[in-house]
């Protein structure tokens, strides 16, 4: 089994979203046996809380089921994972910084680094701004998915 587990700041916008997104596809490959997805944030801020309205609003309107609680990113999760998927610079930087010896760097990664129209760039936290916002998180999330499936494939011959 490959694990998967997207990482934002609050776990309530972003990181449920593509965990959703990215099992949706899993779900049309039928690949969902084989990989699996989980989220978190680096943050306490949400801990036990479902996702925002506007994540579950958005996500009910592009066909995406959310079933989530939010949970803080752990250092158990870099031996529990192999894929450590984060949204932003700032995630990035707060997940590494839990890792001093540098032992699980190969596994950290931006979702950007798979995004085919802005490669390396980061997903714009949602959360102070209006429902575009979130629709905007769902089209990048959706089109970098397709990109980090085929890495993985690539990676563990699934
Ligand atoms: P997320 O969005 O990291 O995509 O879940 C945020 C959620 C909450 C906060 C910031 C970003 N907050 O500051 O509470």
């Amino acid at each position: 089994m490959t694990r998967v587990l997207f990482v934002c700041l609050g776990n309530i916008c972003r990181s449920p979203l593509a965990e959703g997104v990215f099992r949706s596809l899993l779900e049309n490959k039928g690949l969902d046996n084989q990989i699996l997805v989980d989220s978190c944030g680096t943050s306490n801020y949400h801990i036990g809380e479902q996702p925002d309205p506007r994540t579950l609003k958005n996500a009910r309107r592009n066909n995406i089921q959310l079933d989530h609680c939010a949970r803080q990113f752990s250092t158990s999760d870099f031996e529990n994972f192999d894929y450590i998927v984060v949204m932003d610079r700032s995630n990035l930087e707060n997940v590494l910084k839990l890792d001093p010896q540098q032992k699980y760097r190969d596994k950290v990664m931006l979702l950007r680094d798979f995004d085919p129209v802005d490669r390396g760039g980061e997903v714009p936290d949602p959360y102070h701004g209006g429902e575009q916002g979130f629709q905007n998180v769902y089209d990048i999330v959706q089109r970098s998915s397709e990109g980090l499936l085929e890495r993985i494939r690539e990676d563990q011959e699934v």
